[in-house]
């Protein structure tokens, strides 16, 4: 057996943006590796962030867990214990971690807080085990924990590649932060822990008879939604988006057991943005699993379009966010977490 190497620094801080799909990861080829069925693309949410700190120490017999000040309930603390497990082994070391994360946006509530809290874990136990990994690896190592963390290692405008084995599986910049001024206006219209995790409904994907048709014309959709990034064409990203998420919807509501996420007010949000859109006002809708509604325009309509989000009936919120930069190992001094809307 080999001495595991002696650590002289260990403990990481790391900061990971959220993300929003535009094509949507809905269903796995492989559970256990987390290969996705298809492809997807997102882009990084600027400010609305996991914090974690990794600290490996000698002392532990079992990894502490505590998320958002309170101890891990059992089954969280067990997929993170498993996840560190992943850097443990790659690192050589068996050493047990306490880790504390925290996020500044509602969790559960269709804003993956699962994409901020397994990239920034998996760069935060990285680098307090003195790893030394590319983007790339870092990206499939956190697509391990879930996938669409994958998509929170790199920064901006992002695409995560199906690949067939674990390496080939990750996620990288197709365009920069700056590249376009999007702003995504999340409509709140729940602050509930939404019932069925995406784990679960991973799993339940392929008991929808539309599933096979979502994922055949993924490659396309990827195709149509990377050109309107890199061409800035707003129209045609409104269009492919809106499709997409509805066809995710739809194998959601198909499948066995069924899942329904919307609540009346969803429907509310998508039809305004469908009419105002029809009337020349430039914003679109996407959903994740839960029932707040991402609404996408320019920045410079980010203001005028956020005041009519909060006019509808059902919401009570609305969060915003720019285009995000990548994953970060932070000072812990540097720290900073303001809780509730980071851009009111
Ligand atoms: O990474 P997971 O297992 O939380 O799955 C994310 C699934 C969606 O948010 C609904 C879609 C996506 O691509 O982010």
């Amino acid at each position: 057996m080999t001495t595991p190497p002696a650590l002289t620094a260990h403990i990481a801080t790391a900061r990971a943006n959220s993300n929003l799909a535009l094509i949507k990861y809905w269903g796995n080829r492989s559970d256990a590796l987390r290969l996705p069925a298809n492809g997807s693309i997102s882009i990084g949410l600027a400010g609305l962030f996991t914090i974690t700190t990794v600290a490996f120490r000698a002392d532990l017999t079992a990894d502490q867990i505590t998320i958002e000040e309170q101890r891990a309930p059992e089954q969280a603390a067990a997929r993170v214990s498993h996840h560190l497990d992943h850097v443990r082994q790659l690192a050589g070391v068996t050493q047990r971690a306490e880790v504390t994360s925290r996020n500044n946006f509602p969790t559960g509530a269709g804003i993956a807080s699962s994409a901020s809290a397994f990239a920034a874990l998996t760069l935060a136990a990285a680098t307090a085990l003195q790893l030394s990994l590319t983007e790339r690896e870092l990206s499939a190592i956190a697509r391990l924990g879930s996938g669409s963390a994958s998509r929170s290692i790199p920064g901006g405008y992002v695409e995560w590649h199906v690949g067939d084995r674990h390496s080939d599986s990750y996620a990288e910049t197709i365009a920069p932060p700056d590249h376009w001024a999007l702003c995504d206006l999340i409509a709140v219209v729940s602050r509930a822990h939404k019932s069925t995790g995406s784990t679960e409904g991973h799993a339940i994907a392929a008991t929808s008879p539309f599933q096979v048709a979502r994922v055949a014309g993924a490659v396309e959709r990827l195709a149509i939604c990377r050109k309107a990034i890199l061409d800035r064409d707003f129209d045609a990203l409104a269009a492919i988006a809106e499709v997409d998420s509805t066809l995710m919807h739809a194998v959601m509501m198909t499948g066995t057991p069924a899942l329904f996420y919307w609540q009346p007010a969803t429907l509310a949000v998508m039809e305004s943005v469908r009419t105002w859109r029809s009337a020349g006002i430039p914003v679109f809708y996407t959903i994740d699993a839960g029932a707040n509604v991402h609404c996408l325009c320019p920045a410079a309509q980010a203001d005028a379009i956020a005041g009519r989000l909060k006019a509808i009936p059902g919401v009570t919120d609305v969060l915003r966010a720019l285009p995000g930069g990548p994953a970060e190992v932070i000072d812990k001094a540097d720290e900073v977490i303001a809780h509730g809307n980071p851009h009111p």
